[in-house]
């Protein structure tokens, strides 16, 4: 591996760029109605521009029944009457361009909703214009479903239509009928649904479960038993790149724009070849590797602890991985997963610290870095006692389908629910400490954290020690050095169980970051060749003053500059 110099590094906009996500449904309410809306984040682009951050993910604001919040989308060319009209859309992009913010839509066209006039044509009229949009698949011929293939929200993929007197693939809910990338007439009203909203300005896309987009011909079954893990038949499919590069070509490469592919269960050597810059394909993608360390052998809900080493693997694979070709982006948390404080950190005592040492850890690595709402903010998991009080359809199926209809343990379940349910990122963001958090003066969709009387966004912005400056902090260091960007990474002790540890070099430039992932201190053995430079504190979040050389507090991080 050569090491990098500032002269030979490929400089892009979108490597050296933070990216913050909005849920908008759960972002700031304008009207009352106790939803987010557009007038909402328009009422707070200034709380983003000083925060510092270069590009906004929308998750979906496109018309919407919301079985799925917004990721079943029946028209992709209109807004969601909650979030407001196309001319507060309009407004929205202004303003952020006026700041110098760029924004990035959501593209979702894995599935639409099943009230898109697209899948209410094609179920109505099997021969017509619209008739093979979807993935339509008569009974198995003993009158069984065409496959055994497990929904990710509980249940089979397939869903009879009366109407058609045919089974559709769905691999989210029954309202999210999965498109036919098969038939080249899907795949171009997509592109030109997104040259629609690249001719209206903006910036680029997050693409939601790209890789699942081509499915196995035939679509088989995976073994005998009733129900089963159907990935290895669509998970980066037979022809994935191929439309990805059809894609690239006939839309990406016409714009300047940032693409992200979201992508479950993509392989590092996979993910080589959706972001080389030379097939053409992506710049970046999510992948989820960190995201199921916790996961027992039972998958997302068999919660079992994760492990700092195993973290770290996990982490040097990637970096490793796409370090010559491709690019990696950096997220421990979005609107699908728990909060990373509460699931990485301490969101007890050690909160504030643990919020700042994985920023730090996120910032810090080789990619873009990506900031969930609320994150800067050091937000935390919810846990609400009830069932009637979440309001995901993933958590609600699966508590419907494991207790109500499996009789399993409440108790058992709803503890997942509370540690690894999405909802848990969903609550509203945490303004201020008026009633329901400053986020609406009406009822909230879902409750507000009960703790947001001292974690929230007025309090912090007036506190020079809070999360929120020390994200202002570490975002702006990224602008000022390029090495955090393009500095070559190396890990070092790979099996400590408390620290975790790599520098960064770019020309004769070494940065090292030492991270201490526990409640108790932990020593750092300085390795030879680094122990004997000069250290220079950049950024830490204990202050600098009273550090021991060697001895790292609880959740203590800091970020070295070596001489
Ligand atoms: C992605 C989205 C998630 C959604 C799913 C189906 O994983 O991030 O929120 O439920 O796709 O669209």
């Amino acid at each position: 591996m050569g090491t990098g110099t500032e002269a030979n590094v490929n400089r892009e906009f979108w490597k050296e760029a933070v990216v913050y996500q909005i849920y908008p449904r759960s972002f700031m309410d304008s009207d009352g109605d106790g939803v987010g809306d557009l007038r909402g984040i328009i009422l707070k682009l200034d709380y983003l521009k000083e925060l510092g951050v270069d590009v906004i993910w929308l998750s979906p604001v496109y018309k919407s029944p919301n079985d799925d919040n917004g990721y079943d989308i029946s028209d992709y060319e209109d807004i969601m009457d909650e979030f407001g009209t196309m001319s507060d859309w309009e407004e929205l992009l202004k303003g952020l361009h006026e700041r110098g913010i760029k924004l990035m839509m959501d593209l979702v066209v894995n599935h639409t909703s099943d009230e898109h006039p697209w899948f209410i044509e094609s179920k109505n009229n099997p021969d017509g214009e619209y008739g093979d949009y979807y993935v339509w698949r008569d009974a198995a011929p003993d009158g069984g479903l065409p496959n055994n293939w497990e929904s990710f929200f509980s249940g089979p993929v397939w869903e009879y239509s009366e109407e058609r007197g045919q089974y559709y693939l769905h691999l989210f809910s029954k309202k999210q009928p999965d498109l036919n990338w098969e038939n080249e007439k899907v795949r171009h009203a997509v592109y030109k649904m997104m040259k629609f909203w690249l001719d209206k300005g903006v910036d680029g896309f997050r693409m939601d479960v790209i890789n699942l987009i081509s499915k196995v011909d035939g679509l088989p079954s995976n073994g005998t038993a009733p129900i089963a893990d159907g990935s290895m038949y669509y998970v980066d499919g037979p022809r994935i790149h191929e439309f990805l590069q059809e894609m690239n070509a006939e839309v990406l490469s016409k714009y300047d724009i940032i693409t992200v592919g979201e992508m479950p269960g993509v392989t590092v050597e996979e993910a080589k070849k959706y972001t080389a810059e030379e097939r053409k394909e992506l710049q970046m993608i999510f992948q989820f590797e960190h995201m199921r360390l916790d996961g027992g052998p039972g998958g997302k809900w068999d919660i079992v602890p994760w492990k700092l080493p195993q973290l770290k693997a996990v982490m040097h694979k990637w970096q490793i991985g796409l370090a010559e070709k491709g690019w990696n982006s950096l997220y421990l948390n979005n609107h699908d997963q728990p909060r990373m404080v509460s699931r990485f950190g301490n969101d007890g005592e050690y909160r504030v610290q643990s919020a700042k040492l994985l920023a730090t850890l996120l910032h810090t690595l080789k990619g873009t870095p990506y900031v969930y709402q609320g994150e800067e903010l050091g937000m935390t998991n919810v846990k609400f006692p009830m069932i009637d009080e979440y309001k995901d359809i993933e958590s609600l199926n699966m508590y419907n389908e494991r207790v109500t209809h499996g009789g399993a343990d409440p108790g058992t379940v709803m503890a997942a629910i509370q540690t690894r349910g999405r909802d848990n990122a969903r609550t509203p963001v945490q303004w201020d400490d008026s009633e329901h958090a400053g986020f609406t003066t009406g009822k909230p969709w879902i409750g507000v954290n009960p703790n947001y009387k001292t974690i929230n966004a007025a309090r912090q912005l007036g506190d020079p020690e809070s999360v929120f400056h020390y994200y202002k902090e570490l975002i702006a260091l990224r602008k000022k050095h390029p090495i955090l960007t393009y500095g070559d990474y190396e890990l070092l002790l790979p099996d400590h169980e408390t620290i975790y540890a790599y520098t960064r070099t770019l020309g004769d430039e070494t940065w090292l970051t030492v991270l201490n992932f526990s409640t108790e201190p932990s020593v750092f053995e300085w390795p030879g060749n680094l122990g004997s430079r000069e250290a220079t504190l950049v950024i830490g979040n204990y202050g600098e003053s009273d550090a021991d050389r060697n001895e790292w507090r609880p959740y203590e991080a800091r970020v070295y500059k070596l001489n």
